[in-house]
């Protein structure tokens, strides 16, 4: 269980520690750390869609900065060692009804393949499961990401359906606070 500075289950995004991450909320100067992170095609393979303006990586953080959403949510800088390795998210989802929360997870090429994705994702998980005591934790992932698959399966995640969501076919998964964790 990853520990967490947070007073009470619905203070501010908190800071989660793992054996090798800090993951503290999102913030102004890591803009640039994440635009080289997005700008890797592949990395941005399932998001960079066709037609999107040449400012979408920038505007995709600029959306992430601002987010304004319940207590305890948010997004996140993974870092290991100073260094910003990945970011992901626990926000209501704008794909799923009923504002569920919905997970994500990216890791810059160079940090993938040591399991710092698996250690934030069970981290955010577990936040959002047993600090916020939320009903479910939801994930989209793009029917063609198999290493996000693989990642999903790794963490407990219990694959519900398909459909399509951020203009692709996706799969959709849940985990329950019963699913056997990690
Ligand atoms: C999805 C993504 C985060 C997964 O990254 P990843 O490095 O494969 O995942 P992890 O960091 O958990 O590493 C797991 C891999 O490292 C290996 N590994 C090595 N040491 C490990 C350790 N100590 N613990 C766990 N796994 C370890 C595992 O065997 C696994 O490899 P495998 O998938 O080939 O079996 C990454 O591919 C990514 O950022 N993709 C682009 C963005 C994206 O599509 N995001 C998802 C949107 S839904």
């Amino acid at each position: 269980m990853p520990r967490t500075d947070t007073a009470g289950a619905f203070a501010q995004q908190p800071t989660l520690r793992t054996e090798r991450l800090v993951i503290r909320p999102l913030r102004e100067d890591d803009r640039r750390d994440v635009r080289d992170i997005f700008s890797d095609p592949e990395v941005s393979s399932f998001l960079a869609g066709d037609g999107k303006p040449a400012t979408w990586i920038d505007d995709m953080i600029d959306r992430r900065l601002a987010f304004d959403g319940p207590k305890g949510m948010g997004h996140w800088a993974f870092v290991e060692d100073d260094i910003l390795v990945g970011v992901g998210h626990l926000r209501p989802s704008a794909e799923l009804a009923g504002d569920v929360a919905e997970i994500g997870w990216y890791l810059g090429r160079d940090h993938q393949g040591r399991g710092l994705a698996t250690e934030a994702a069970v981290a955010i998980r577990d936040h959002g499961l047993h600090t916020l005591r939320l009903p479910a934790v939801w994930a989209l992932v793009h029917n063609g990401n198999q290493a996000s698959h693989r990642l999903a399966g790794r963490l407990g995640f219990v694959e519900v359906g398909t459909g399509t969501h951020y203009g692709g076919p996706h799969k959709v998964y849940v985990a329950l606070p019963r699913t056997p964790s990690r």
